[in-house]
C-alpha cells in the first residue's frame, strides 16, 4: 500500500481540476482561462516527464545496489564507469536546462498572446467592481447613464462580448478570480487595476476572492452568469429600473421599516428613500442567486436567518444584529423577498 503513496500528489492535482464545474481551475469558458489551461497542460506534461525520468534512475540505482550486495563485491572507485557517468551528467544537466528554458518560453509566449488578444477597452462592456470586507460592489457603466446598473455579489456577462473590469478596494487587498473565465487580478487600496473578461460560452460560474482578506475571506464569492446577448440585455434593463413598490400591507410595513429605520443608513434601494452607500445595494436583491456574497443560497428561510442574526452565518461581517420584533422581521423579509 505504501508504494501507492507517491501517487497522492497526482490525485490532489486531479481533484483540484474538477472540484465543481462552476469554479474550475483549467476551465476553458473564457479566453484567458483557456490560455492558462493550455499552459498548465504543458507544465503538467513536462514536469511529469522529468519526474518519470528521475523515478526511473532512482529505481535503477536502488536495484543495482541491491544486486551488488548479493555478490558481496564492491566496485572500487575509478574502475572505468567514470566516463559514462560524466556523459550522463552532462546530458541530464542539458535536459534540465532545456526543459526550464522551454517552460519559461511557453509562459512568456502565453502571456504575450493573452496581452495581444485583448480588445480595445473603449469598445468593451465597462464594469467597475469595488471590493469590501467581504463583498463585491458591482457597477455597469454605459454611455447613457440611465442604462447603468448597480448590483452586488453578482456579475452578468453577455457571451462573446469582452468586458473590461476596473477593480478597486475600499479596505484591504483582495483578489478577483473567476477561474473558468480568466486569471486572477488583485484589488489594491488606493490603486486601480483592471482585467479583461472574454467569456466564450454561456453558463453559471462562481468567482472567489483569491487573496486572504480577513476572517470571512472564504465567504467572499461572486455569482457569475454568462448568457446570450438578448438575455443579458433583459437583465440589464430589469436591473437598471428602480425597485418594485410594495404591493400589500405586509410588504408596505417592511418598506416603511426598511426606509425609516436602521437598514437604510447602510443599504440603498433605488426608487426609495433608502440610499446608504456602505453596504450592498438591494434594489433587485431577491433576483440574486445568493445572500451575503455566496454565503447562503437565496431562499425565504435564509432571508429570515440573515436578518435575524447576520453574525451567525458570517461572523465579523459589517451587518450588525438589529433585534427586530417578530412582526418587523416578518415584514422586512417579505419586502426584501418582493425585490425581484
Ligand atoms: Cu476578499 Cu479574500
Amino acid at each position: 500500500r505504501r508504494r501507492l503513496l507517491p501517487l497522492l500528489p497526482l490525485l490532489l492535482v486531479g481533484s483540484a481540476c474538477s472540484v465543481d464545474g462552476i469554479q474550475s481551475v483549467g476551465g476553458r469558458d473564457g479566453q484567458g482561462g483557456a490560455a492558462i489551461a493550455d499552459l498548465f497542460g504543458i507544465f503538467l506534461v513536462a514536469t511529469l516527464l522529468f519526474a518519470a525520468v528521475v523515478a526511473a534512475f532512482l529505481g535503477a540505482a536502488a536495484l543495482r545496489r541491491r544486486g551488488r550486495r548479493a555478490d558481496g563485491i564492491e566496485d572500487p572507485e575509478g574502475s572505468g564507469t567514470e566516463r559514462p557517468l560524466k556523459t550522463g551528467l552532462i546530458v541530464w544537466i542539458a535536459a534540465v536546462a532545456i526543459g526550464l528554458f522551454g517552460l519559461t518560453l511557453a509562459s512568456h509566449l502565453t502571456d504575450r498572446s493573452m496581452a495581444r488578444a485583448l480588445p480595445d477597452p473603449a469598445s468593451a462592456l465597462r464594469i467597475e467592481i469595488v471590493a469590501n470586507q467581504w463583498w463585491w460592489d458591482v457597477r455597469y457603466h454605459f454611455r447613457d447613464p440611465s442604462r447603468d446598473v448597480r448590483t452586488a455579489n453578482e456579475l452578468h456577462l453577455p457571451a462573446g462580448v469582452p468586458a473590461h473590469v476596473t477593480l478597486k478596494s475600499n479596505d484591504v487587498i483582495h483578489s478577483f478570480w473567476v477561474p473558468n473565465l480568466a486569471g486572477k487580478q488583485d484589488l489594491i487600496p488606493g490603486r486601480i487595476t483592471d482585467l479583461m473578461l472574454i467569456p466564450r460560452k454561456t453558463g453559471v460560474y462562481r468567482g472567489q476572492c483569491a487573496e486572504f482578506c480577513g476572517m470571512q475571506h472564504a465567504h467572499m464569492a461572486l455569482d457569475v452568469t454568462v448568457e446570450p446577448r438578448e438575455a443579458f440585455e433583459r437583465w440589464r434593463a430589469h436591473n437598471a429600473a428602480p425597485a418594485v413598490p410594495p404591493t400589500n400591507a405586509l410588504t408596505r410595513a417592511g418598506y416603511d421599516y426598511f426606509t425609516t429605520r436602521e437598514c437604510s443608513t447602510c443599504h440603498a434601494i433605488a426608487g426609495t428613500p433608502a440610499s446608504g452607500q456602505v453596504a450592498p445595494d438591494l434594489t433587485h436583491f431577491a433576483s440574486r442567486r445568493s445572500i451575503a456574497a455566496g454565503t447562503l443560497p437565496m431562499s425565504r428561510g435564509h432571508i429570515y436567518a440573515w436578518i435575524a442574526d447576520p453574525q451567525g452565518p458570517k461572523p465579523g461581517n459589517a451587518m450588525p444584529y438589529i433585534g427586530l420584533e417578530a412582526d418587523e422581521l416578518h415584514a422586512v423579509a417579505a419586502y426584501l423577498e418582493s425585490l425581484k
